[in-house]
């Protein structure tokens, strides 16, 4: 179909961080429009001066890629004319021996949803061998999979008679609501509790049903690059919102935003727990009913010096917190469940939207799980884990101590898997994280973890999925290394 003129510049999608030039990409995209016959033989395109107004980029970058179009033999250019489509696309290129060998397909044309997501440096690029001290990952090796596989086999033969029901289970969702209220102070009836693959598949459900472009959504900084990239990915305009010792903290004077994404009991990545003052005001502002809240409580289960403090949800008498979960942290990484609680005024809503976008776990999945905690064997597991993570993070703590004290300071945090260590002097944590991946240690640097200009150098050290003898040679190689 020919295109408009109005239209061609909202063809055109060009990328900034892309190790392709932009005068590259403007030439690969007219010429696979050409050759498409989106642009007919005949066709003048706009000048080059209204079409780098459209695009928002300079004249010469336009004009440069009109000449290489012009010196390939697609467009016809005279000085002082807008430029002219000088082939006919489609077969009839094709058949145009001479045209047709110097035709290139283009770079795939990606949606803005999926543009944004390419363009985040998340998830990252880790090699697939987890190797020490990775952060975000428990110990699988500590699972009880036996226990685990019964559960599994079970489900497996029940399924037969299974009829198909409910993509979210009844059982999975009772056991959940009586967890989360006893263990963690969320207030929510089984038909609130939706089963999902992941925590972010829960971000992305939860982007896809609320925000519209343009909507302002804050995050915490340095925070957790997932939940950015979907919001983002979603059109939203993310701001980041520095951290004190209570927690994230809002700038003043902003208006409220569509969406405020926070993980308040054990802020991703320092560990800090957000002070009751902290939530209480963040719950006032969601209280008019414009601004959503999501509480990412992606590892609360693990606390090791104090009681847990109950989740933000249990404190929202408004119905505006959305409630995130995984089990990826406390199970096992690719066991890929996690749950979402929503307010009240969404169910339904939300349930339509999770199957349109197919974010369904496996029945079979959801039954075993259902009665691996009915049967009492996820709070076995969960306290056994939790003393061997403590003693693991303890010694985590100790050992940075002992071989590092001079380059990095450890902030304790009382739970979670994983812990910050501040660089002593400079900001070089970036550099410091390319030389220990080398020598055999992932970390993560906190700077890369920042939204705008990062205020915080350190390393992110994963402790939960290490035996202690791994701790101390990791350590001796880091210290090696610094
Ligand atoms: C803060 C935070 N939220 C959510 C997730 C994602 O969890 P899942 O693996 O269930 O998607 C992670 C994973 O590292 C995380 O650190």
């Amino acid at each position: 179909m020919p295109v408009p003129d109005s239209m061609i510049s909202a063809l055109i999608d060009l990328n900034r961080a892309d190790d392709e030039g932009l005068v590259a990409q403007l030439t690969s995209q007219l010429r696979s429009l050409i050759a498409t016959g989106r642009l007919v033989k005949g066709r003048t395109l706009p000048s080059s001066r209204g079409l780098a107004s459209d695009l928002g980029v300079s004249r010469n970058t336009v004009s440069y890629a009109f000449e290489q179009l012009a010196a390939e033999g697609y467009l016809e250019a005279s000085h002082g004319r807008r430029p002219m489509v000088a082939v006919d696309g489609g077969e009839r290129v094709t058949e145009a021996g001479a045209v047709a060998s110097r035709i290139r397909p283009g770079k795939p044309r990606l949606s803005p949803w999926a543009s944004s997501l390419t363009q985040t440096d998340w998830p990252m690029s880790y090699q697939a061998r987890l190797r020490p001290l990775r952060p975000g990952h428990g110990d699988f090796r500590e699972f009880p999979n036996e226990v685990w596989a019964r559960c599994l086999r079970r489900s497996a033969v029940r399924a037969a008679r299974r009829e198909l029901g409910p993509v979210n289970r009844p059982r999975l969702r009772e056991a959940l609501a009586h967890y989360l209220a006893t263990s963690r102070g969320v207030r929510a009836t089984a038909d609130q509790i939706l089963i999902l693959p992941s925590a972010q598949a829960a971000l992305t459900l939860i982007a896809a049903a609320v925000i519209t472009p343009g909507d302002d959504v804050w995050v915490e900084d340095p925070g957790y690059p997932g939940a950015a990239a979907a919001f983002r990915a979603s059109g939203a305009r993310v701001i980041g919102m520095s951290l004190d010792e209570q927690g994230m903290q809002r700038i003043r004077g902003l208006a409220a935003p569509t969406l405020i994404f926070m993980t308040p009991s054990h802020q991703h990545p320092t560990g800090r727990l957000m002070s009751l003052s902290r939530r209480t005001e963040f719950l006032g502002l969601s209280r008019p009913g414009k601004t959503w809240i999501v509480e990412d409580d992606y590892d609360g289960e693990f606390h090791y010096d104090s009681r847990p403090v109950p989740a933000l949800q249990g404190l929202d008498a408004h119905g505006r917190v959305f409630y995130v979960g995984t089990f990826s942290k406390v199970m096992t990484s690719d066991i890929r469940l996690g749950y979402l609680v929503i307010p009240r005024a969404m169910v339904g809503t939300l349930e339509i939207v999770q199957r349109h976008i197919g974010l369904i776990a496996a029945s079979h999945i959801q039954e075993a799980l259902a009665e691996f905690i009915a049967d009492g064997h996820f709070l076995a597991h969960l306290r056994r884990v939790r003393r061997i993570y403590h003693a693991r993070r303890d010694h985590l703590v100790e050992g940075l101590e002992r071989h590092l004290g001079d380059v990095l300071s450890a902030e304790v945090s009382p739970g979670g898997i994983q812990l910050v260590a501040r660089l002593k002097r400079g900001r070089a944590d970036q550099v410091a994280v390319k030389r220990l991946v080398e020598a055999g240690v992932e970390t993560r640097a906190l700077s890369g973890l920042a939204l705008g200009r990062p205020r915080d150098h350190g390393l992110l050290l994963g402790f939960a999925a290490w035996r202690e003898s791994e701790i101390t040679a990791a350590l001796r190689t880091m210290a090696s290394c610094f």
